[in-house]
């Protein structure tokens, strides 16, 4: 049986890391994998001078520093596209500029932020039957230009267009009841125990929208969801159950 199709977003957290981009590459099924930019995007603004807030692990993006956010984001989207090619994966970048293929509402407290309203996933499709891997850069669009989308929410948007399941690739191996603990990590977890450890402040951080960003994957209809360590055989891991944290709407 071919390897099932996954929406896999990659974190900034995770740089350029080798172990998660040899996954990417070696993985037998089709892939759109959408990245994030982090700890690139705070280093960049911190060169020009910016400070940067972030408000329940969202990046605050006032007007001002969009373009600088957009450059790295883009550039890093490049450079995944590039990075896969080199290691037998053909992937092509784009962002939600190109085709105007993710259309967001800008969250106006959060500044030039976005929230998905629609995806396109015509241009997706068009690049996966040519062969071609889509590397998604989170830039989403409303009628004054372009917006920052949190990645973890826009992989979740397009998992959930495509009706594909998600994996969300970081630096932990995946959602721990002990942040400083990695032997802590809960196999699944069900929406209602998560949002208590949320209002606890167990999940913290930028684990909080990624764990809402599967949950809100999982209501638009992507399959399944689980967050887990960027690494190598994590893929058929999570598949098989072995690995990360899946995300289940009710306990099983
Ligand atoms: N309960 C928890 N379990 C695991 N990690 C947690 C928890 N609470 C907070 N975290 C933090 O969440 C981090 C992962 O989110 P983070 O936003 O930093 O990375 P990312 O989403 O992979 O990268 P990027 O945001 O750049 O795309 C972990 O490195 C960890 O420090
Ligand atoms: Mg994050």
């Amino acid at each position: 049986m071919a390897a099932e199709a996954l929406v896999v977003k990659l974190g900034g957290s995770l740089g350029g890391a080798e172990p998660a981009l040899a996954e990417v590459a070696g993985y037998a099924g089709a892939v759109v994998l959408v990245h994030g930019g982090g700890p690139q995007i705070g280093a960049h603004l911190e060169r020009l001078g910016f400070s940067t807030r972030f408000e329940a692990g969202e990046r605050v993006t006032p007007p001002e520093q969009l373009e600088a956010v957009e450059m790295v984001l883009t550039r890093l989207g490049k450079w995944l596209a590039h990075a896969l090619s080199e290691r037998g994966r053909a992937a092509v970048a784009v962002s939600g500029r190109d085709a105007g293929f993710l259309r967001a509402r800008a969250e106006a407290r959060l500044g030039r932020v976005g929230r998905i309203e629609r995806v396109d996933a015509s241009l997706l499709f068009a690049l996966l039957e040519q062969g071609y891997t889509p590397v998604v850069s989170p830039i989403a669009v409303d009628h004054e230009g372009a917006l920052n989308v949190n990645a973890d929410l826009a992989a979740a948007a397009v998992a959930g267009a495509i009706g594909w399941p998600v994996v969300f690739f970081t630096d932990v191996p995946g959602v721990l009841a002990d942040p400083s603990d990695e032997s802590s990590r809960y196999p699944v977890l069900a929406r209602a125990e998560a949002e208590a450890l949320m209002a606890r402040g167990t999940i913290a951080g930028g684990m909080v929208p990624k764990v809402a960003a599967a949950f809100l994957a999982l209501e638009a209809g992507a399959p399944w969801a689980a967050i887990a360590r960027g690494e190598p055989g994590v893929l058929a891991g999570v598949a098989a159950g072995q690995a990360g944290t899946r995300l289940v709407l009710e306990p099983v």
